[in-house]
């Protein structure tokens, strides 16, 4: 136990404050502010951005109190990586006992960085309690999960902080500036293509993502960032999906072209280990290791399953055409095999396109390396106007996971930022604009009929947005210059 009363004063401020009692003078100006109290369930690998974050820059005035997991070799590992910062001791608690655990550790917000299909159960259970709520994307997986957090978020009068860490990359924010600038006017159409690598989009394969139940497949789990990004560079909402997915690459008769007698079941004990050019050696990264494989004996999950598992049931190759209430239309692709993992982007304005591209150096999913790290000399801006030059945009460029988007993201949450342009802090409304689209393309996969965003929730209303050119608003166009 730290030496924390329920209310979060620390031994320090209660003396302070007396002293200053002692002394004739108002307590408030000696008491150092409570630490913001912290609650975590599900202590897996995303967990540690939070976690490493309160116990070490944001320390002074944030702590971890209580964390909770269904594995209790985790949640043990957890508080003994927390404890050994200095910083604070939290209680672990099993996944049962989330409840109690906010009873008793009294947390004023819960991170919630469980699997996809759960972060819904812990997001109300955490509301209905009187906490605030920061949840990983996606925000959850279906549209009537989408709607108890909507329904939760209004009957408690709060909302719900959905951690898009994609926005906060400084060459993606610097996306927004450009359109936020006007310079291409207003944007009526995008075509955005991602490709995930045979490294980190195999990786899908091999884990609790590679079942839709829990993940939502890639449409939901991975295409959440991408959905999230273009609705808010474009500050517009998704009103209508059509879509087609399907698996041709992740299975078993691709295994059997590659030369193998498998599927196996995972890769520890795969017989064909040095056959299979996908093979994972989970032991190899001690990090990996001491989460996962030291702690199966606790709930049997394998964090190397077989790619080529026949019982896989998420696409590998999507592609997705959205129609926004501006009339905006965007043409997506995703694709999970390719030789190497980034994205094209071009919008295209009524006074010129902006062309992007990013290279990441992308490897296995909570490896021992920064995650989601862009390659040096990754970032491609080029301006091309209707009328005159091209110019190519010097990017902005940050440190650390996910395109330096992490950092920024976390100073926002645990520390001092200023107001914020861009509005890249999301909420519920975000999160849900972003999670079903997805939710509306697997819908799709199965009927082939398009789907309309307002028919599967109710209640969901435009979140803020920073100001974009609108036909009103934008410059002239540029007729006057001639033709090249
Ligand atoms: N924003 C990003 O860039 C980013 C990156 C990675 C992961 N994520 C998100 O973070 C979340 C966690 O992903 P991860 O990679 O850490 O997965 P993980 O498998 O490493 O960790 C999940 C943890 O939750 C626990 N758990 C499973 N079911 C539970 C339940 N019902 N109740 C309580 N605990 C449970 C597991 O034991 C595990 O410790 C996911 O939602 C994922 O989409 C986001």
């Amino acid at each position: 136990m730290n030496d924390q009363d329920p209310v979060g004063l620390d031994r320090r401020t209660v003396l302070k404050s007396a002293g200053a009692v002692a002394l004739g003078m108002a307590s408030t100006a000696y008491a150092a502010a409570p630490r913001k109290r912290f609650a975590v369930v599900g202590v897996g690998s995303r967990s540690r951005m939070y976690t490493h974050a309160i116990t070490g820059k944001f320390r002074d005035s944030n702590e971890v109190v209580g964390v909770s997991d269904n594995n209790a070799g985790r949640a043990a590992l957890a508080v003994k990586t927390i404890a050994a910062t200095g910083a604070s001791k939290p209680k672990a608690y099993s996944a049962a006992d989330f409840d109690r655990m906010i009873r008793e550790t009294k947390p004023q917000t819960v991170i919630v960085t469980t699997p996809d299909a759960t972060h819904n159960d812990y997001i109300v259970r955490a509301l209905d309690a009187g906490c605030d709520v920061i949840t990983e994307k996606p925000m959850t997986t279906t549209p009537e999960k989408a709607q108890t957090i909507l329904d939760a978020c209004k009957r408690n009068g709060r909302h719900v902080r959905v951690t898009f860490n994609y926005r906060y990359s400084p060459p993606r924010t610097q996306i927004k500036d450009l359109l936020m600038s006007g310079e291409i006017g207003e944007v009526l159409s995008v075509d955005f293509h991602w490709l995930l690598n045979t490294v980190h989009g195999a990786d899908y394969f091999r884990r609790w993502h590679s079942n839709k139940a829990i993940s939502g497949g890639l449409m939901i789990h991975k295409a959440t960032h991408h959905f999230d990004l273009v609705n808010w560079w474009l500050g517009a909402q998704p009103q209508s999906v059509v879509a087609v997915g399907k698996r041709e690459f992740y299975t078993p008769e691709m295994a059997k072209r590659m030369g193998l007698k498998g599927p196996h079941e995972r890769c520890r004990t795969c017989p064909e280990k040095s056959a299979c050019t996908f093979y994972f050696d989970l032991a190899a990264d001690a990090g990996l290791k001491a989460l996962y494989l030291d702690n199966e004996q606790h709930d049997g999950y394998f964090r190397d399953q077989c790619v080529w598992r026949p019982e896989i049931d998420i696409e590998d190759t999507m592609n997705v055409v959205v129609r926004y209430d501006t009339g905006t239309t965007l043409s997506y692709s995703l694709n999970a095999f390719n030789s190497w993992e980034g994205y094209h982007i071009a919008f295209n304005g009524t006074k010129g396109r902006i062309e992007h591209s990013i290279v990441e150096q992308a490897g296995v999913a909570g490896a021992d390396e920064t995650q989601g790290k862009i390659k040096d000399d990754g970032v491609t801006t080029r301006i091309i106007p209707l009328r005159g030059a091209p110019r190519d945009i010097e990017p902005w460029t940050g440190t650390g996971g996910h395109g330096g988007g992490d950092d920024v993201m976390l100073t926002e949450i645990f520390g001092d930022a200023p107001a914020d342009k861009y509005k890249r802090a999301s909420d519920e409304r975000g999160g849900a604009y972003s999670m079903l689209v997805g939710a509306a393309a697997n819908q799709c996969f199965k009927t082939g009929q398009s789907v309309r965003i307002d028919q599967l929730v109710t209640g969901l209303t435009a979140p803020e947005r920073a100001p974009m050119p609108s036909r009103t608003t934008s410059l002239p166009m540029p007729m006057k210059v001639k033709m090249p």
